[in-house]
């Protein structure tokens, strides 16, 4: 059998699996929703969504802060489609200002659905405002500024 270089292979999953990530943002977290994660209708709790964009949000935060990070505001928050079962969700992330302090983040989420058919949709937004902060919990300046 022919060996199949990554490129080839690369293409070939390509054709199968068109995506339309965003190319202009980090990906900062993958997940898939569980059953445990589903509310009474069997779409994904908004809860649990918002809990991973925080997870995904502190990513590039962190880096940045070098340091401990606590969630000060969600400044907007933007359910566009529901989750459901079986969505891959991918979180992407784009740092939006880095302040004296703090830095805020702009997530996006897609939901990769109906592998017999793939598309991606995106399902959520939001903007996190993340603070750099000491020992004490105390808002501490980022290094630079
Ligand atoms: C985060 C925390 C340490 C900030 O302390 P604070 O005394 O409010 O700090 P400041 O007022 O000096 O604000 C610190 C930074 O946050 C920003 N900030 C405060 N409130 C904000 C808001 N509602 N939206 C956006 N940014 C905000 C300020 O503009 C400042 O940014 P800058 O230094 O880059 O200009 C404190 O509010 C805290 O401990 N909150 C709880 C955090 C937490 O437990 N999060 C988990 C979820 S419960």
């Amino acid at each position: 059998m022919p060996e199949i270089s990554s490129q080839q292979l690369q293409a070939a999953v390509a054709e199968v699996a068109p995506l339309q990530l965003p190319n202009d943002r980090q990906l900062v977290m993958r997940v898939m929703p569980m059953p445990a994660d589903a509310n009474g209708n069997g779409d994904i709790f908004g809860g649990w969504i918002m809990a991973q964009v925080d997870l995904a949000g502190a990513v590039l935060p962190a880096r940045i802060a070098k340091g401990r990070i606590a969630t000060v505001a969600v400044n907007e928050f933007v359910f566009k489609q529901p989750v459901s079962m079986g969505d891959l969700l991918s979180f992407y992330a784009r740092v939006e200002r880095i302040g004296r302090t703090s830095i805020t983040v702009n997530i996006e989420v897609f939901a990769e659905r109906n592998p017999a058919d793939l598309h991606v949709v995106k399902v959520t937004e939001a903007n996190v405002t993340y603070v750099a902060i000491d020992a004490s919990g105390r808002p501490r300046p980022l290094s630079g500024s």
